[in-house]
Parts: C-alpha cells; structure tokens; sequence
C-alpha cells in the first residue's frame, strides 16, 4: 500500500477525482478495510481515504485516541450545525503541512459497514472534523482547499519546497 501524495501527477489525479461508490460488500473489501486500518495507525494518522492509497471508491477509516478504528462506506453528511469547529488539519497526501481549518461542529453522517449494514452516526468535535476531510478526499477536495487564496499558496509553496517539487 502506498501513500498518495500532492505534487505528483498520477497521484494526483486520483486525489482530485470524484470517487465511484463503493457496490459489492465482499471479502476483498473487508480485507482492504483491515489493510487500511493498518496503514493509517502506521502512518500515524487518524483517518485515511480510500483515494489516498490511489483506490478511487468512497470508502474511508477513521480511529484515533480511544476510539476503535472504523470504516464508513459510501458516506454521506446528512446533516451539518450552524456553529463551526476550527482545528489545525493535516493531511498524509500533503505531508508536514498543516494548517488552520473552519468547519462544522457537528454531523450527521450516514454510511455502510464492511458487513454491508447501514448506520448514521452523530460526530462532534474532531470526530466530525475527521470525517469531513475524509468525506471530502472522496469528492477530490483537501484541506488546502478550505483556505484562502494566499494561504493556499503559501502552504503549497512551502510543500513543493520540502517536497522538492517544482
Ligand atoms: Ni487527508
């Protein structure tokens, strides 16, 4: 399994696409999920979507803290409150960047397990912040996008540079 990252073209092709449901519920995809879980505690992360292992279906994990790692399946925010959360996101397809990021506080999200059960969750605080930067790799968008012209810039000025790209 390999990392998906800005900055290199095939890579980021698939980082920007809009991904294809996910439409059969098999061992391969119960495989896939464990395999990810995996992936995202190793690279110490804590959530990872299925574009960002260059798997363009709307598949994602989350898990951190306590938390037991989960998977959300065809995703959806149902639901989204008035009053925003700002946490300082980061990304493992834009490394060592981080930034400032306004979002909802609270959603509700509804999605399938790996068994192919429905199920809606009610996220607050940075369960719904993870959820809504996996929900939006899903949809070719990344944090970066949610800032400003020249904030954007400027963190991926700084990430080329690191990265030694451009
Ligand atoms: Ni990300």
């Amino acid at each position: 399994m390999d990392m998906y990252k800005l900055g290199f073209k095939e890579e980021e092709a698939v980082l920007r696409k809009v991904a294809e449901p996910v439409t059969e519920f098999n061992q391969q995809l119960k495989d896939q999920i464990k395999e990810m879980i995996e992936f995202m505690i190793n690279s110490n992360g804590v959530g990872l979507a299925a574009p960002q292992i260059g798997d363009s279906r709307r598949l994602l994990v989350v898990g951190f803290d306590d938390m037991k790692p989960m998977a959300f399946i065809n995703p959806e925010i149902i639901e989204t409150s008035m009053d925003e959360n700002v946490y300082e996101e980061g990304c493992l397809s834009v490394p060592g960047m981080y930034a400032k990021v306004t979002r909802p506080k609270r959603i509700k999200v509804q999605a399938w397990n790996e068994r192919g059960r429905p199920f809606t969750i009610e996220a607050d605080g940075m369960l719904a912040t993870v959820l809504q930067h996996e929900i939006d790799h899903l949809n070719g968008v990344l944090f970066v996008d949610h800032l400003n012209e020249r904030n954007k810039d400027k963190i991926l000025k700084k990430y080329f540079k690191t990265m030694g790209i451009q």
